[in-house]
């Protein structure tokens, strides 16, 4: 058996831990849906309330930068993801910036009809494609295949490849570089979710060619419940027409013109007034990824999902995450028959993960604040859990 305690002394992040409030008593494996709260964040949501918005009022729209939050936080995350600076936006919810994103993209293939997706993808990207093609009326459908068929589906008629990177059941990481390059080859147009992916692995959407990208603030990026989320739009498609012409992404929101003249660069992709306390939050939890080396985060991401799936697989469950590090996002998933009543029995525990159905138990790997042990811990509770009789819910 691995040394998972010389594993926890030699971690070079093993600092972080301490920079997030963590209670004691429970192993948190559900980063990848709510991120932990930065001990920071209290601090400077403090701040923003009882400095900014107490004292300052409504002058600090300028005086403590509140107009420039979307851009200054979409900066630091465009960072994180690997973007051209100056085309990344923090604000909305990725299933807004999703609706955004498509339809800018359907404009550049106007000849198009397809938007190519797969079927296991997170329900809100079917949804809002969906919706965006009834709304557009013109003979849009959304194609959504298994993820082995995208390759053969992808040809002329498709307009846009609509994917998520690192899948929300299974942990399986799309190849970013190989599908954009096969998207582009047949002239389809590529919009990626990366809410499994920002904070979590190295990424280069500019390096990979991606066209659009989008993702959650409230997942790696540790933003907080409800965080705003992201879009990037690529600097090839600085003129693209975005369809919510909000007076936020104005050329001159301030001049109350009657006329909407979207602005020269990424702040057309704004809506409304910034939701200011979300997006304070948010750049806490971006700040402290940036502290952190991604090479590092997934490394020892790797080394945990690794030391999970081995431990797992010994105990006799079945796998449902890629054996393939290659292949695979920061998470570990595990199918059983008694999912939902063994996770409810890891929760009673302390070990907090989550069940997706039909069979899926989850488990977020989160670099930043996990310790080698707690895998050790968590591997033995599921398997203690799984050999109990069934728990109701309730
Ligand atoms: C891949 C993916 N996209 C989108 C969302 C949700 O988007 P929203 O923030 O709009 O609820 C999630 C939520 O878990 C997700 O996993």
């Amino acid at each position: 058996m691995t040394d998972l305690e010389a594993l926890d002394r030699a971690d070079p992040l093993a600092g972080f831990r301490d920079l997030f409030e963590l209670p004691e008593g429970v192993i948190y494996l559900d980063g990848n849906s709510l991120g932990p709260l930065p001990k920071a964040t209290k601090l400077r949501l403090a701040e923003v309330v009882q400095r900014e918005w107490g004292r300052d009022l409504i002058r600090s729209w300028e005086t403590n930068g509140w107009m420039k939050l979307p851009f200054r936080v979409g900066e630091k995350i465009g960072r994180v993801i690997g973007a051209e600076p100056d085309r990344t936006v923090a604000g909305d919810s990725t299933s807004v910036n999703l609706f955004k994103a498509l339809a800018a993209a359907l404009t550049l293939r106007p000849e198009r009809r397809i938007i190519l997706s797969e079927r296991g993808n997170f329900p809100t990207d079917l949804y809002m494609a969906d919706g965006l093609c009834r709304l557009l009326a013109r003979g849009h459908t959304v194609l959504a295949v298994e993820p082995e068929a995208i390759d053969a589906a992808l040809d002329e008629r498709v307009a846009v490849l609509l994917l998520t990177h690192i899948d929300f059941r299974s942990g399986r990481m799309h190849d970013m570089v190989r599908l954009t390059r096969a998207a582009h080859a047949v002239g389809a147009v590529t919009v990626w979710d990366l809410s499994h992916s920002a904070g979590a692995v190295p990424l280069d959407v500019a390096g990979a060619g991606a066209d659009f990208a989008v993702g959650c603030g409230y997942k790696f990026l540790n933003g907080g419940p409800g965080s705003p989320g992201f879009l990037y739009v690529a600097a090839r498609h600085r003129d693209v027409a975005m369809p919510l012409t909000g007076w936020m992404g104005h050329d001159d929101p301030f001049a109350f013109a009657p006329d909407y003249v979207p602005a020269a660069g990424i702040g057309r992709a704004l809506v409304g007034t910034p939701a200011v306390m979300g997006l304070a939050a948010l750049e806490v939890g971006v700040d402290l990824v940036l502290s952190a080396d991604m090479q590092a985060v997934r490394t020892k991401s790797l080394q945990m999902t690794e030391l999970f799936i081995g431990a797992a697989t010994a105990a006799g469950f079945r796998v449902v995450t890629p054996l393939d590090p290659t292949r695979r996002g920061s998470q570990v998933c595990v199918a059983h028959s008694r999912a939902a009543s063994i996770m409810r029995g890891l929760i009673a525990r302390g070990v907090i993960g989550d069940f997706r159905p039909p069979d899926v138990l989850r488990f977020g790997i989160t670099p930043l604040t996990l310790r080698f042990e707690e895998i050790g811990v968590a591997v033995r509770a599921m398997t203690a859990e799984a050999e109990q009789p069934p728990r109701l819910a309730g």
